[in-house]
This record gives C-alpha cells, sequence and structure tokens, in this order.
C-alpha cells in the first residue's frame, strides 16, 4: 500500500466517525419507522383540524345542483373548487360560511388566455377584451349551466 493512503485512512475513519455522531444526533427518533420519514409526522398531519369537504358530502343536500351541473362544461370540477373548503358549512350550513366565487378574476384563474395551457383542454379568453361592461363572469354565465340564457 503507498504511504500516503496509509495516512489517509486514520483521516477517513475520523471523518466517517463524526458523520454517525452527527447523524446520531440529527435524525428524529421515529425517522424510518415506516418508511423514508418521520414516523410522528403522521400524527403531527393526523391532528390538524379539516377543512375541506367532498363534492359527495355537498350533493348529499344540494342534489339539485349536482342534476344541472353534471350534464354541463363544469361537470368534472369539484363544488369546493369555486365555492371554497366548505367543512364549516356542511358542519353548519348557513349562506354566510360559504365562498361564491364568480369574479373575473376568479374564474380567469381557469379561462384566462395562457399560452403554458392547452386551448383544446380550456377555452380560453381574453380577459381584458371579453364583455369588460360588466364586472363578474357571473352577471352573464352561471356557474353551473354556463350557457343558459345565453346561447
Ligand atoms: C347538511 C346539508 C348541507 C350540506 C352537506 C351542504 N350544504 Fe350548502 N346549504 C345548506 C343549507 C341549509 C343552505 C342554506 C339555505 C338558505 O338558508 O338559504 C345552504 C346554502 C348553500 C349555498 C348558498 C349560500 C348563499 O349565499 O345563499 C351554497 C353556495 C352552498 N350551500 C354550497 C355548498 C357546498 C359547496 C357544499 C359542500 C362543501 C355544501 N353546500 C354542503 C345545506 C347543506
Ligand atoms: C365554476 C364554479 C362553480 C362550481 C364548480 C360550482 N359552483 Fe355553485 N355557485 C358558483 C357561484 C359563482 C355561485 C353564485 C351564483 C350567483 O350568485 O349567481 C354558485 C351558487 C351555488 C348555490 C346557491 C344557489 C344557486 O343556485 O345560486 C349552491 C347551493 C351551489 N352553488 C352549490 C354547488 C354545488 C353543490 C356544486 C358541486 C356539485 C357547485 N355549486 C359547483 C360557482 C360554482
Ligand atoms: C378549475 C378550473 C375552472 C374554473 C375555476 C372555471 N372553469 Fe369554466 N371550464 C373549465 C373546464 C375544464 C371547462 C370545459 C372545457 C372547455 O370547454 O373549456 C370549462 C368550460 C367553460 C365554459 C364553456 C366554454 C365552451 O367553449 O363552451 C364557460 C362559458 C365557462 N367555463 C365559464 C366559466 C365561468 C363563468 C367561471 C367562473 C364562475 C368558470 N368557468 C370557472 C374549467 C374551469
Ligand atoms: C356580458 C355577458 C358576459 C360576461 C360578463 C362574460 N361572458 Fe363569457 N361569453 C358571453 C357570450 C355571449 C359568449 C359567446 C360569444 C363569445 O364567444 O363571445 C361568451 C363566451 C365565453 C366563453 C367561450 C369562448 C369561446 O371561444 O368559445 C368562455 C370560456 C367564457 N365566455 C368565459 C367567461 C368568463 C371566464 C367571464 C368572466 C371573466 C365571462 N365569460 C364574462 C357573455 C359573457
Amino acid at each position: 500500500m503507498p504511504p500516503q493512503l496509509k495516512r489517509l485512512i486514520p483521516i477517513f475513519i475520523v471523518f466517517i466517525g463524526l458523520f454517525l455522531l452527527i447523524r446520531h444526533f440529527l435524525v428524529p427518533d421515529t425517522f424510518g419507522e415506516y418508511g423514508h420519514y418521520r414516523g410522528n409526522a403522521l400524527i403531527d398531519i393526523s391532528s390538524k383540524e379539516l377543512v375541506h369537504a367532498s363534492k359527495s358530502m355537498c350533493v348529499d343536500c344540494h342534489d339539485d345542483i349536482q342534476a344541472i351541473i353534471e350534464n354541463d362544461v363544469h361537470a368534472g370540477l369539484s363544488c369546493v373548487i369555486c365555492h371554497g373548503p366548505g367543512l364549516a358549512h356542511v358542519n353548519d350550513p348557513t349562506p354566510e360560511n360559504i365562498l361564491k366565487q364568480g369574479t373575473r378574476d376568479f374564474c380567469g384563474k381557469c379561462h384566462e388566455i395562457n399560452a403554458a395551457r392547452p386551448a383544446d383542454v380550456i377555452t380560453q379568453i381574453d380577459l381584458s377584451e371579453h364583455n369588460i361592461e360588466t364586472n363578474d363572469c357571473i352577471d352573464c354565465h352561471n356557474p353551473h349551466e354556463v350557457w343558459a340564457g345565453i346561447e
């Protein structure tokens, strides 16, 4: 073995030893319990308050809306995309605790011209030109049945 390698070996051993020592103190106790993550992270996450409802929860009470939207262009969207997370409203249904987003800014999040989004997937309009005389998109388009009364 060349002499310079002999001198390097103890240095390597010291570094590997240091690495193992520091690793021992830095890696959380429950790391690796279930997989390549901190096991206790599951407890942290599951103790968070739930805020999101599912579409089926909304449809339980609002099947009239579902009957309309399921035959229209927005059938594939979940209710909570436009109405906000909604679980507070599911637990205590009042008109005050649910959003109804139908502004130009909001609908524009999906429909505004965007070169990164294929126009054959979502129809794009130029927000600065498309019917700018009124404020909200829902002044003309019913969000559940977008062509009702216009075509
Ligand atoms: C347990 C039954 C129930 C569930 C579940 C429920 N709602 Fe409601 N919802 C109601 C009732 C009752 C009202 C109030 C009707 C009223 O007082 O005019 C209401 C009103 C609304 C309104 C109208 C608010 C307004 O300003 O008039 C919207 C929008 C709405 N719900 C959306 C949703 C969405 C989205 C979900 C799912 C996240 C949902 N609801 C789940 C019962 C329910
Ligand atoms: C594209 C966005 C969008 C989607 C998706 C959507 N809504 Fe709405 N919804 C609205 C807006 C905006 C209003 C307010 C309409 C208005 O005030 O003219 C509304 C109004 C309502 C109302 C009040 C009654 C009415 O007819 O105006 C209820 C109830 C409701 N939505 C339930 C639902 C449920 C349940 C779903 C899912 C099955 C759903 N919505 C999906 C945007 C949406
Ligand atoms: C989460 C994304 C999303 C949001 C938010 C959204 N839409 Fe849509 N919209 C779609 C998709 C997907 C379609 C179906 C594909 C298509 O025809 O563009 C659609 C279709 C439409 C169409 C029919 C387009 C056509 O070529 O026939 C109109 C009009 C429309 N949306 C209006 C609205 C209005 C008004 C709002 C706000 C209340 C809204 N959308 C919010 C995704 C969205
Ligand atoms: C004053 C009424 C009015 C308002 C406000 C309005 N629209 Fe329209 N929209 C129409 C009419 C009418 C058409 C069909 C003729 C056309 O394409 O201009 C249409 C067409 C569309 C189309 C289909 C375009 C295509 O190329 O096929 C989409 C998507 C759409 N609107 C979304 C929206 C969104 C999103 C908003 C809010 C930013 C909005 N509209 C505001 C009346 C309106």
